[in-house]
């Protein structure tokens, strides 16, 4: 059964006017070693309790949401599907009537088990667990080295049915990107001919016209907070090199100097920070680079990150954590992709798609080092990725994946997927979760019992590695891909702010 909503009632948690307040024990184990026994270490595993406190303040933003790469298929989409649902929209297709709605968004289109009732499970929408900004208010706007407006890029991007796009081109006509950073050193040589709207001047001036361009945002559309998101082309990689980019000082260093290995997509990020705004990299590159990281640190800025885990990756952080977790290992996994819209023609190039090949790769990286039953020091599944562009398929991806692994006394186990997608259909929801949740994570603080004053999380957001590729995660702390894992950590956290415990599917009452 689904309830709408709920409120806790525990001593251990308080509702004021404006926060939510709650105690939370929080139990681990600590593991240690004593003395070698016959050369072997002796372990043992002692459990540990930290009581935690945390602060939610309740008021919700007026939210705005600028988007890098507005006019693009995963920015029009967005924007089409939260026009869509605020208005209510229904249009026909051959099926029928089909009505808005925010499916694959975690946050609007999944639930979470609660408690029982009568012995029945109750449920409650994921958005229903801490106050959320409704993504119907998200007032929206952003840039784009491509002046086109949101309607013709709706129709560009072959996204979505017409009848939809009939009742919306009104209502997205006027929508049109502020100009956008263009560097054709950073993204595909193909890219050139939609290069129509550009930030000009130096790199410092593009990044100050960056800063204004939200400031005057907020102040027209009179929101509260802003959150950036990259939904941009995908860079190739930025060399990270000693004196350019290495260190804060180095990097405004570089920026005054107009060093050219400053990316486009690194120059949004400083201008964010600098403003206090979150910002969250969608796409593969290493925006990033480590001169960003301590200066989102110093100011305490959220960064999120990187590259949207819309398809075939997903699956593969489902399946091969399934699959070592059974106890089968993974020798081969192979992927396969084509795809023939505006971000299929810019990998082409082999320095973009060198960006995706990367965060596509590491992604089995903590389910292989969970299981050294099954693999050896060093020892790793061959993993290839290849991405062809195909125009004729649009935005409908293909993925092929097979996955060889090694089955009980010797025996080999295949197998094959094949998944049809319009890639910015999943992608969309993503985007959308990302902000919500980024905004959300900036009205929360906690302490653990031994520290003194409350706190915001880390500014490297790595609760938000549900929706990446490649989870950006503060220095020394181990990124988790595993789909379940993430799901668990972020929905975890927030029932901690309710004060409820995690959910631990023991059912022990019923046993
Ligand atoms: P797209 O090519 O349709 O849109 C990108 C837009 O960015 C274009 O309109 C382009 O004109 C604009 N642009 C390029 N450089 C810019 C700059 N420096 N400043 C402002 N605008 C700029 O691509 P799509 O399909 O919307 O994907 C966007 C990004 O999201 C790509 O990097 C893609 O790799 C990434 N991504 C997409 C996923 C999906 O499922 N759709 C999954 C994972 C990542």
């Amino acid at each position: 059964m689904l309830v709408d909503s709920f409120r806790v009632e525990s001593p251990n948690v308080k509702y004021t006017e404006e926060t939510i307040e709650s105690k939370y024990e929080y139990t681990t184990t600590d593991m240690v070693h004593e003395v070698m026994k016959n050369g072997k270490y002796e372990w043992v595993a002692r459990p540990k309790s930290v009581t935690y406190q945390f602060v939610t303040k309740r008021k919700l933003p007026k939210l705005g949401v600028m988007l890098v790469g507005w006019g693009g298929n995963n920015g029009s989409t967005l924007t089409a599907g939260i026009i869509s649902n605020r208005e209510g929209i229904s249009w026909v297709t051959k099926d029928g009537v089909q009505h808005a709605n925010y499916f694959g968004s975690l946050t609007q289109a999944s639930t979470c088990r609660i408690g029982t009732f009568s012995r029945e499970e109750i449920h409650v929408p994921f958005k229903s667990l801490l106050p959320m900004v409704d993504p119907n208010d998200i007032v929206i706007g952003g840039w784009d080295i491509s002046d086109m407006n949101l309607a013709d890029a709706m129709e560009r991007a072959r996204v979505l049915d017409i009848d939809l796009q009939k009742q919306l081109r009104p209502l997205m006509q006027d929508m049109v990107p502020l100009p956008g950073i263009y560097d054709p050193d950073f993204i595909a040589a193909n890219q050139g001919s939609r290069a129509n709207n550009i930030i000009k001047g130096s790199k410092k001036e593009q990044m100050e016209r960056v800063i204004q361009d939200i400031r005057t945002f907020k102040a027209e559309t009179k929101v509260d907070k802003v959150v950036v998101l990259w939904t941009a082309n995908t860079e190739r990689y930025s060399e990270v090199i000693t004196g350019l980019n290495d260190t804060k000082e180095n990097l405004f260093n570089s920026l005054k100097n107009g060093k050219p290995e400053i990316s486009p997509s690194t120059l949004f990020a400083l201008a964010c920070i600098h403003e206090g705004v979150p910002f969250i990299n969608g796409s593969p590159q290493n925006t990033f680079v480590p001169g960003v990281i301590e200066y989102a640190i110093e100011k305490n800025c959220l960064i999120g990150g990187d590259d949207f885990k819309s398809g075939q990756t997903k699956m593969k952080s489902v399946l091969v954590d399934f699959l070592v977790g059974a106890g089968i290992k993974p020798t081969a996994i192979v992927s396969y992709n084509h795809l023939g819209n505006n971000d299929g023609m810019n990998l082409s190039a082999p320095q973009t798609f060198r960006s995706k090949e990367i965060s596509k790769s590491n992604v089995v990286d903590d389910m292989v080092s969970s299981n050294s039953i099954l693999y050896g020091p060093g020892e790793h599944p061959d993993h290839v990725i290849v991405i062809k562009y195909v125009p004729y398929v649009g935005d409908s991806k293909r993925a092929m994946d097979e996955y060889t692994s090694e089955i009980f006394m010797g025996g080999r186990n295949t197998i094959s997927m094949h998944n049809t997608c319009e890639d910015s259909l999943l992608a969309a929801p993503l985007i959308l979760d990302l902000v919500l949740l980024a905004e959300l994570c900036t009205r929360i603080e906690f302490k653990a019992e031994s520290e003194e004053k409350l706190h915001s999380f880390h500014p490297v957001a790595a609760l938000l590695s549900y929706l990446t590729k490649a989870p950006l995660v503060p220095a020394g702390t181990p990124v988790v891909n595993a789909l379940a894992k993430q799901r668990a950590m972020l929905e975890n956290i927030m029932r901690a702010c309710i004060g409820l415990a995690p959910e631990n599917n023991m059912m022990l009452e019923y046993k």
